[in-house]
């Protein structure tokens, strides 16, 4: 079942091209007026909702008409929910609030019957995203579910969703589940900005032409990507600490790192916004600490995340820089520089996570830690 590879999470992270296939499989494809242009088509939230006091409106209608959508999830499907409200908002120009489903259900949110729930899951099942559910439909909002396991609570509890088709995701750490999560919410706030008109057909035909494009560019960069992440695993597996950096739309993907270096290899790290280091956690750079900077040239805040860097290497820090494939600028500057394939901003996090991802794991494998199943973590949380 591992096709060959020592564990379940190596495969999956090699899955992800077939993965991201299926899962824009029959969602985005030529438009029958117009052959050369293309169309996005969500079934799942296409179809009219049972709701009799929803006038027959899909969950897309709603969603399109939405006061705001509130994203419910948990660990790295939080992670994803805070990457789609940059993408919802960007893109569809709906405002998002992205919330911890174990502090959404806790408190009083003000929910009422013009906000949208997605709750984010890879299992379905994770209890306190189920309760966070369950909440709103007592406050009469509509809930989306965006589930990987076909049938799972979450998908059934929910009003409507699209199941992220990524395939049985076995090891603990989420990794083709991340991917899969952010492309189905990159299709949904696609087909949200086209249903709203803020988004015009070359601009979408764009979008869609780079979704397109991903999975064979990730599946050439793989070979070298892997070698050159066990070189530098080797370097870093006896690390105690470990920051990560990102900004914008790269912050969760810097969390998401710290996160499966935590949960894999036992090495604690944090993730920051790259600009609030500043404001504390700079007393813990020093010689040997390892900072993974993710500085693509697209961030708006570039030259200063470039700055940055600088001053972590005068203080003698190890940085490894996730930027763009031709980016010269931290030639002799950084420890290691891994050089990302292209594509538009929107789907970056889908190409910067996976080095991420393959670091805990060859970092965790150096350290021989029990990889697929790291210890007192579940799959999926059903306990409160
Ligand atoms: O099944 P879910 O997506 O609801 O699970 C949520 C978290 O428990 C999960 O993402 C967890 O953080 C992962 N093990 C991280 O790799």
């Amino acid at each position: 079942e591992k096709a060959g590879y020592p564990h379940f999470m190596l495969k999956e992270i090699f899955d992800q091209p077939n993965s991201l296939r299926n899962g824009m499989r029959g969602r985005i494809y030529n438009r029958q007026d117009k052959p050369d242009s293309w169309q996005i088509k969500l079934g799942g939230l296409e179809k009219a909702l049972e709701a009799p006091e929803r006038e027959g409106k899909s969950a897309i209608d709603i969603m399109a008409s939405a006061r705001r959508l509130i994203i419910c999830a948990c660990g790295t499907s939080w992670h994803s929910g805070l990457i789609a409200k940059y993408v919802l908002e960007n893109l569809a120009k709906i405002p998002v609030e992205v919330e911890y489903a174990s502090e959404f259900r806790y408190r009083n949110p003000v929910i009422g019957k013009d906000d949208v729930i997605i709750a984010i899951s890879q299992s379905g099942e994770t209890a306190d995203t189920l309760e966070a559910i369950k909440m709103a439909k007592k406050n009469n909002a509509i809930t989306v579910g965006i589930v990987n396991v076909v049938g799972s609570s979450i998908a059934r509890e929910t009003d409507a969703g699209i199941y992220l088709h990524a395939g049985p995701e076995i090891g603990v750490a989420s990794t083709k589940a991340f991917t899969g999560q952010v492309i189905a919410l990159l299709m949904v706030a696609l087909r949200l900005a086209t249903e709203r008109g803020v988004m015009s057909d070359e601009v979408l035909d764009s979008y869609c032409e780079a979704l397109n494009a991903l999975p064979d560019k990730l599946e050439s960069w793989f070979k070298d990507l892997n070698d050159q992440i066990k070189v530098i695993s080797k370097y870093f597996r006896l690390a105690s600490n470990a920051l990560f950096s990102g900004c914008g739309i790269h912050f969760p993907v810097a969390l998401e790192g710290a996160l499966k270096l935590k949960e894999i290899s036992y090495i604690h790290a944090e993730g920051f916004p790259a600009a609030e280091i500043r404001h504390g956690a700079l007393t813990l750079i020093r010689n040997f600490v390892p900072v993974v900077c993710i500085a693509m040239k697209s961030d708006p805040a570039y030259e200063q995340v470039k700055a940055q860097i600088s001053e972590f290497r005068a203080k003698d820090a190890a940085v490894i820089v996730l930027t763009d494939q031709e980016n010269n600028d931290f030639n002799g500057i950084a420890s290691f520089v891994i050089r990302c394939p292209a594509t538009k901003l929107e789907l970056e996090p889908l190409i910067v996570a996976i080095p991420l991802q393959l670091l805990s794991y060859y970092i965790a494998d150096e350290r021989g830690c029990s990889i697929d199943q790291p210890r007192n973590l579940a799959k999926s949380v059903t306990v409160e």
